[in-house]
């Protein structure tokens, strides 16, 4: 008898799940929006932990359901809208930030000291003060002062690869992380880093960067957790950055403020910043340096990963699109003389170069994915009168990888094909078709920044060598889905062979 009773209420129990599983994963059907079919109880997106990459997932779902402008998908059992029309998108993310301003997750100091810090995790508030502050950083003479350290550091980059011999086997995404953590120590603290030295380690800036995104598999379990089913966190934790990066960052600041005040140096970057803060009545603020820190790691992950990826990228695809790359030397050999150095006004005006290097992000986005949550309920309507009343909480999802490889919106979606940036082709696309650095309000402060540097040493390379795919490289290209930045499959290597 006992024993029937409990049966019973298992399977009463058993029916109550399946029943109220089924009833969330309904919300969209529910409310006459077409949506896929999830996994019971797990969703759409768990092929996101380890089998294809969360751009993707939203990928298929958008060929599946090709003629929607937007479709309901559940990240578990959370309903989730995926945006694709155009017209949609940018109400999303340009036209009603009222409703959509907020990125999905938030990031408090509990949870993250260091991308608390950071505009991309702030809500809407608290990214005010911090996108205002950080966009005057970026003005065009900052970028153009800047310009002179990613020359330096492109030709040292240059010089790093002649070194190493036109039969080397070079690792790509290596090679141009190398860069970018040279780059960055010099822009933001003023030092010469080691990290394209011929023979030498890639360094400590190297490591603390590279720790971030690419820390074995609890952390990538962590970003998996943030952006998918944050309850895992309180069992597996929340702190993005490692410890070692954040005391390698304390000391750096700490070690180069003092050293320039002792030796009375003066320099326009992130140290000078620090030094106005950091010594309150001959002592080191401990508050400000735990702040200082933390700004300092979110400005070296900004300007370290993304433009590291995105080089690496383009150096593939032009070593793998012969003719593309003999276009890039003939406008360098056209706007330059021969021996005549590179730049900025150059670097910023040729087409050819700009073309390339949107169309490897359209390509191959490093975020392909923008995740917004709305805060205020909205109705989103498309141009063939579909509606959907977006109510607050819901997370909408940009599928930046669907949209990029539209066959309606690009003529050879999955191909590197520059001339989808020709202005005849631009002119022929709608808006917010195109999102590499998102769009809006909180499209990528960096924008720029990060396009002149990466141009800078793009054309120097191009320049000074001819660039194939080594013997081992796999082809086609395919897009690693295991890792949570943008690497390829059998990896990214390169030889370089001097141009006379
Ligand atoms: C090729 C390199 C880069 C790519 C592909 C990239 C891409 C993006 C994208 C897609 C977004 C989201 C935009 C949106 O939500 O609409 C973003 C946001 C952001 N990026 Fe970049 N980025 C790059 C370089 C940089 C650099 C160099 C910096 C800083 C120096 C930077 C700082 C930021 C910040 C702070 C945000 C958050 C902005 C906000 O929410 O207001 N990025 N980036």
């Amino acid at each position: 008898m006992v024993e029937l009773t409990w049966v019973s209420l298992g399977a009463a129990a058993l029916v109550s799940l399946i029943a109220y599983v089924l009833w969330k994963q309904t919300y969209w059907r529910r409310r006459g929006v077409v949506q896929t079919q999830p996994r019971f109880l797990i969703g759409d997106m768990w092929e996101a932990m380890w089998k294809k990459s969360a751009g993707q997932v939203l990928e298929a779902i958008c060929k599946k359901y090709e003629k929607e402008p937007f479709v309901g998908a559940y990240k578990v059992l959370t309903p989730v809208l995926v945006v694709k029309d155009p017209e949609i998108i940018a109400e999303v993310l340009v036209k009603n930030f009222t409703s959509f301003g907020n990125n999905e997750v938030t990031f408090s100091a509990k949870d993250d000291g260091v991308f608390s810090e950071n505009p991309f995790g702030a809500d809407i508030e608290r990214w005010k003060e911090l996108r205002t502050k950080m966009m005057q950083s970026f003005t065009t003479a900052r970028i153009r002062t800047v310009f002179e350290d990613f020359l330096t550091s492109s030709r040292c980059l240059a010089d790093f690869v002649a070194a190493a011999g036109p039969d080397a086997t070079l690792d790509g995404t290596l090679l141009c992380k190398r860069f970018t953590a040279h780059a960055s120590a010099r822009v933001l603290f003023g030092i010469e880093s080691h990290s394209l030295e011929a023979g030498s380690e890639p360094g400590a800036f190297y490591d603390s960067g590279n720790r971030v995104f690419n820390g074995g598999w609890l952390q990538s379990l962590r970003f998996f957790a943030f952006f998918f089913f944050p309850p895992l966190l309180r069992i597996i934790g929340s702190e993005l950055v490692v410890s070692d990066t954040v005391d390698f960052f304390r000391k750096l600041i700490q070690d180069s403020v003092e050293y320039r005040q002792k030796e009375g140096l003066a320099r326009d970057d992130f140290v000078q910043h620090a030094a106005k803060v950091l010594i309150v009545d001959g002592k080191v603020d401990k508050v400000a340096l735990k702040k200082l820190t933390h700004q300092a790691i979110n400005s070296f992950i900004e300007t370290f990963e993304t433009s590291a990826l995105t080089l690496a990228s383009a150096l593939l695809l032009l070593a793998t699109h012969p003719e593309e790359q003999e276009r890039v030397r003939a406008e360098l050999r056209e706007h330059l003389q021969p021996g005549q150095p590179l730049d900025y006004e150059t670097v910023n005006t040729l087409p050819f170069l700009d073309q390339v290097f949107k169309e490897t992000m359209r390509l191959f986005p490093p975020a392909d994915t923008i995740r917004r949550r709305c805060t205020r309920a909205a109705r989103l309507e498309s141009a063939s009168g579909r509606s959907v009343l977006v109510e607050p909480g819901t997370p909408v999802y940009v599928p930046v990888e669907a949209v990029h490889h539209d066959p309606a919106l690009y003529s050879h979606p999955v191909e590197f094909w520059p001339d989808h940036f020709s202005p005849e082709e631009v002119a022929g696309r709608p808006k917010a078709t195109y999102l590499g650095f998102g769009d809006g309000p909180r499209q990528c402060p960096g924008s720029r920044f990060a396009s002149v540097k990466v141009k800078t040493a793009l054309a120097t390379l191009v320049q000074r060598f001819e660039m194939v795919p080594a013997e081992r490289q796999v082809l086609p290209l395919r897009r690693d889905p295991t890792t949570v930045m943008i690497n390829y499959q059998g990896g990214n290597w390169l030889k370089f062979r001097p141009v006379s």
